[in-house]
This record gives structure tokens, C-alpha cells and sequence, in this order.
């Protein structure tokens, strides 16, 4: 698929996120990623389905919707029923994630399967089949602004060369420490989506910030 950048809010300012948001979308980014974390599974604590609702007031973009929460299966219908397009769900997070995949789906969203560092893409060999994306974590969740992990280029490489045989649809996202430098390289790598938090909104001018980036992957 054509690269798209995923803009993180995470790293954006909440008290004037209209206008982040209008700036960011006017700059061409056609989707915006939510990270949503529990303060169990991730030791940080963000924003629930209500600021999924909200953000679906102020904008038609692609919601990506990044579950770092324990129980997910307790919350999927109701991120998709405010709004989320797309929901990703951790590996690590659940003991039954083909039927959390089909959950996703079945609530009417694109669904995606995320994992951390540590954890190896021979994982998904079972779920790739059946899942429409895979987050690749290059940075431990938790937090924004955090050093890329070398090992994910490794790994992206590895997960498109598995994708071909089991899911040729099947595109790669990967979050956490990607901005402008390493962007081209991952574009190459394999990556199609890329999660950018600090890189973009935590600029001066977060929409040159964007095109910088957009121009780099295209270059
Ligand atoms: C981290 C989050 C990321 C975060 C990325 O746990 O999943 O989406 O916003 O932020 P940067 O791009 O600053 O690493
Ligand atoms: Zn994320």
C-alpha cells in the first residue's frame, strides 16, 4: 500500500487539540493515532472511548486506536462504537487473540495485532491470516518520546517477507521513535503506516514537521 504517517496525539497538546488537529489534517495527514493505556498494562494512563468520540466530532480521518489495556476484549465494541477505524490490539495482552481479532472485525473495525520489543514476529505466524495489520512496537508502549530500537528494522523485514506467503493484503505499522531519519529506511524495511508522536506534534511547526517527513518516505 502507499505509506501513510499515523500522527500520534500522544504527544499533542489536549488543552488546544482542535487546532492540532485542524493544522496536522490541513497539512495532508488523513488519519491520527490514539493511544489508549490503562496504567496496568502500560505504566502510563491516557484517554477511554471518550476521546474517541470527540475526536470523531471534530474530524472524518482514519481513527487509529491503539489498545494498551489489560481485558481488551471488555472494551472493543465500545471503542468502535465511538468511532475508532481501526483497533490494535496487543499479543501480549490476551490469551485468545484469534477470537479478539474476530471481535475487532465483527464490531466493524480493521483489525490489528501489536507486539512489544521483546517479542518475536515467528508469533503471528497463526493470526496473520486473519488480521488486517501488525503494529510493530519499536519502542517499549508507554510513553512518547522514546529512542527507536534498532532490532524493528529486523523484524519488519522478516514480517513482509512472512506476509507474502500467509497474507499479501496484510499491511505494517510500527510506532514508537520514527520521525524523519530513520522514516526512508523503514519505508524500505517494509513498513507501511508510521506512528509519528514526538517527531511531529512535539515541533515547533507540527505541519512542516509532517510534510518533512511525508517528503522523506517518499523520496
Ligand atoms: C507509545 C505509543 C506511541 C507513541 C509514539 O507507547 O504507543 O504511539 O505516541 O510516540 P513517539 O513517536 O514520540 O515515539
Ligand atoms: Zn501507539
Amino acid at each position: 500500500m502507499d505509506p501513510r504517517i499515523a500522527p500520534s496525539i500522544l504527544s499533542a497538546d489536549f488543552s488546544k487539540i482542535k487546532d492540532e488537529v485542524k493544522a496536522i489534517t490541513a497539512a495532508g495527514a488523513d488519519m491520527l493515532h490514539l493511544d489508549v493505556m490503562d496504567g496496568h498494562f502500560v505504566p502510563n494512563i491516557t484517554f477511554g472511548p471518550k476521546m474517541v468520540k470527540d475526536m470523531r466530532s471534530i474530524t472524518d480521518v482514519t481513527l487509529d486506536v491503539h489498545l494498551m489495556i489489560s481485558e481488551p476484549e471488555k472494551y472493543v465494541e465500545k471503542f468502535a462504537k465511538s468511532g475508532a477505524d481501526w483497533i490494535s490490539v496487543h499479543y501480549e495482552a490476551t490469551d485468545h487473540l484469534n477470537r479478539l481479532v474476530n471481535q475487532v472485525k465483527d464490531a466493524g473495525c480493521k483489525a490489528g495485532v501489536v507486539i512489544n520489543p521483546a517479542t518475536p514476529v515467528e508469533v503471528l505466524n497463526e493470526i496473520l491470516p486473519f488480521a488486517d495489520f501488525v503494529l510493530l512496537m519499536s519502542v517499549n508502549p508507554g510513553f512518547g518520546g522514546q529512542k527507536f530500537i534498532g532490532t524493528s528494522v529486523q523484524k519488519a523485514k522478516k514480517l513482509k517477507q512472512m506476509s507474502k506467503d500467509l497474507n499479501p493484503a496484510l499491511f505494517i505499522e510500527m510506532d514508537g521513535g520514527i520521525g524523519p531519519d530513520n522514516a526512508k529506511m523503514l519505508r524500505t524495511a517494509g513498513v507501511d503506516v508510521f506512528v509519528a508522536g514526538n517527531s511531529v506534534f512535539g515541533a515547533n511547526d507540527p505541519a512542516a514537521a509532517f510534510r518533512k517527513m511525508k517528503s522523506e518516505i517518499n523520496s
